[in-house]
């Protein structure tokens, strides 16, 4: 379980101060694939990264299985980050090593014999539908197959949890569909909790249980995704259906065209 409790972020920078997450409050339950929704700026990217400690919350704090990791330093960092997958909208892939040499980056630090990390990457390429790819470079892919071997390559460490920052942004639509199939795959075989972030509804839709909508770094409303959909709470969860509904109705009027 992720707690997070009465969370805060301020930016410090030269133009002055930003209150990027105020008092934020949430309870992400193990298995739970729970989407974090809100328009550009609000904060969403800010929030996940804090479960990591790729930022520092101002104030506040984040308790994962009862443990307060918000002041984690060296060691319990790096064992915190090792259990923790994340993957991005652009892949991020080393593009200087082949897809297996990617996978296996994570357990190179593991001392374990080169063979059995060669052998746990490979499994991991054949579950994410990769085999066959391994001595490839990742310019040598399309973006949905990247996708795939960074999703192998967070899991390259079993994390328990898995965060997912816009991970199917940059894809057309089957190719979304197919990634938010394996990752709702890897949720209930593997037990993964998941935190997405998406602009999408559709997105959120689709794999998500549990949907937080944020806006100007508040939590607006939370709740059951359908519950959500079916009867928002607040204008800002009612304006990102309304701009949903009518992207969708602009992609029917480019196809007819
Ligand atoms: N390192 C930083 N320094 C200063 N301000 C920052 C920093 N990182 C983010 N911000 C600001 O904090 C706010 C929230 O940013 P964040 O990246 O979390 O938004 P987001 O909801 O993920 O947006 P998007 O959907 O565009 O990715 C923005 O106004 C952003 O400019
Ligand atoms: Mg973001």
């Amino acid at each position: 379980m992720i707690e997070i409790k009465d969370l805060n972020k301020v930016f410090e920078g030269r133009g002055g101060s930003h209150h990027a997450l105020r008092d934020v409050n949430l309870t992400i339950e193990d298995g739970d694939i729970f989407g974090i929704i809100g328009q550009s700026g609000a904060g969403k990217s800010t929030l996940v990264r804090c479960i990591n400690l790729l930022e520092r919350p101002t104030s506040g704090s984040i308790v994962i299985d009862g443990k307060d990791i918000t002041d984690y330093q060296g060691r319990d960092l790096l064992d915190l980050r090792a259990g923790i997958g994340m993957i991005f909208q652009h892949f991020s892939l080393f593009q200087q090593r082949t897809v297996l040499q990617n996978v296996m980056f994570p357990l190179e630090l593991r001392k374990e014999p080169k063979a059995k990390r060669e052998a746990r990457a490979r499994e991991l390429l054949e579950a994410v539908g990769m085999a066959g790819y391994e001595e490839r470079y990742p310019s040598e892919l399309s973006g949905g197959q990247q996708q795939r071997v960074a999703i192998a390559r967070a899991l390259a460490n079993d994390p328990k949890i898995m965060l997912c920052d816009e991970a199917t942004s940059a894809l057309d639509t089957r190719t979304t569909v197919a990634i938010l199939n394996l990752l709702k795959e890897i949720n209930e075989k593997l037990g993964v909790t998941m935190v997405v972030i998406t602009h999408s509804l559709a997105v959120a839709q689709k794999i998500c249980n549990r949907v937080a909508v944020i806006d100007y770094g508040e939590v607006v409303e939370e709740g059951r995704t359908v519950e959500v959909f079916a009867n928002p709470q607040s204008s800002v969860t009612r304006e990102l259906i309304e701009h949903d509904t009518l992207s969708a109705v602009v992609d029917v009027k480019k196809e007819a065209e």
